[in-house]
């Protein structure tokens, strides 16, 4: 991650673009407890906010002018014209921001244009949604300078399809959600079909306990299109079933449902149908027996991902396997995978100890430490001044 300019962010606003910002808007990264790839399929996960945020200090302007900045490329101002904008015509970062507006433009609301410096911890390439982060952050802020009066769930709605149509990744609905709706101290349940949200409350520090965030650091290339291919299979999959998604698929079915798929289908329909089951598995653990007894559930989840939906790879299968031998009481890659990060659930006594010996282990592999954040579940997107 590039340091942030040592030069407050409002004040940097003010050299950039002559004047101050209207307000400053953050929007969260976030880390998945449970519930992964599930999202597409219209099933349910169990995402928590990071602290680690992305902030827009944004004006807004009456000339149709979208100028762009961010404190991690110093000097840089894309300058755009709001009317003008299309999918394919900004490319790198600002592509981001950029697809918020052209979504919202596109579906019809009457907005214009806007200076905008971005601010963000979030670590990029992390596997923490630092993009939806982006996302969202300008959604939020479209919001309040063009009045809108869009709830949460369909601003995260346009920042899937910024990213959906304009970036052209075909994510779900899971990382947008997750920044624009989680609540400090909260976990949340989302129902992906229709966003129904219930908000769990995940104290961690008052059961003893540390969520580690454990960046592997690696990014495999074969991600973007390894993630469309899965998502194509489930659709696919669905389909021979004569389901509308595979969160119609019960538990109860799927073995006679596998008996009817062709041989490279099955792995990854037992996968969602198994993880949809482990994240109300979870929350039935939280509400009898409190987070220390998610410990298996992640470790299985981890399990799953890496012998049938083979999103996981060499670094995060260290990772999870070191840390619960070094006294985790659980582990698993959270995102879309193919690298990333590692969350593994420790005694907070344990914590330094779990994160000591998989740096350890990675640095005998001849890899790059990783990088280790303690998660706390936090506050989703909200206008801070
Ligand atoms: C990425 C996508 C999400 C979700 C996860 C896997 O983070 O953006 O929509 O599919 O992968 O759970």
């Amino acid at each position: 991650m590039t340091p942030t300019s040592p030069t407050p962010p409002s004040a940097a606003f003010e050299e950039l673009y002559g004047h101050a910002p209207e307000g400053v808007w953050a929007a969260p990264g976030r880390v998945n407890l449970i519930g992964e790839h599930t999202d597409y399929n219209d099933g349910f996960v169990l995402p928590i906010a990071l602290p680690q945020a992305v902030r827009a200090y944004a004006r807004r302007r009456a000339d149709g002018v979208l100028r762009l900045a961010s404190t991690r490329v110093p000097g840089e101002v894309v300058e755009l014209d709001v009317a003008g904008l299309a999918p394919g015509g900004v490319s790198g970062w600002a592509a981001y921001p950029a697809a918020v507006v052209w979504t919202l433009r596109e579906a019809g609301h009457g907005i214009g244009g806007a200076d905008i410096l971005l601010d963000s911890d979030v670590p990029g390439g992390a596997g923490l949604s630092s993009s939806a982060a982006l996302e969202c952050a300008v959604a939020i802020t479209y919001n309040d300078l063009y009045e809108l009066g869009l709830e949460a769930a369909e601003l995260a709605k346009v920042a899937q399809r910024a990213e959906n149509d304009f970036v052209g990744v075909p994510c779900g609905i899971m990382d947008q959600m997750a920044s624009m709706a989680c609540g400090a101290g909260t976990a949340l349940h989302l129902d992906t079909r229709d966003l129904s949200a219930r908000y769990v409350p995940l104290d961690l520090a008052g059961a003893g306990l540390t969520l580690l965030v454990l960046d592997t650091r690696v990014q495999h290339d074969l991600a973007d299109g390894a993630y469309a291919a899965l998502r194509a299979g489930c659709e696919r999959a669905a389909a021979l079933l004569g389901l509308p998604a595979l969160r119609d698929l019960a538990a109860d079915d799927l073995p006679a449902a596998l008996d009817r798929l062709p041989a490279e289908l099955v792995p990854l329909v037992r996968h969602v149908v198994t993880e949809n089951g482990r994240v109300e598995q979870t929350m039935r653990e939280l509400a009898q027996h409190g987070p220390a007894s998610l410990g298996p559930i992640l470790t299985a989840g981890h399990a799953s991902l890496r012998d049938d939906y083979r999103t996981s790879c060499p670094e995060t299968d260290l990772a999870v396997s070191v840390a619960v031998t070094a006294g985790a009481l659980g582990a698993r890659m959270t995102g879309g995978g193919f690298g990333g990060s590692v969350i593994a659930l420790t005694r907070t006594a344990d914590a330094d100890a779990v994160a000591k010996a998989v740096t350890e282990a990675f640095l005998a592999e001849g890899w790059a430490a990783p990088h280790v954040y303690r998660a706390v579940p936090s506050a989703g997107a909200r206008r801070e001044s």
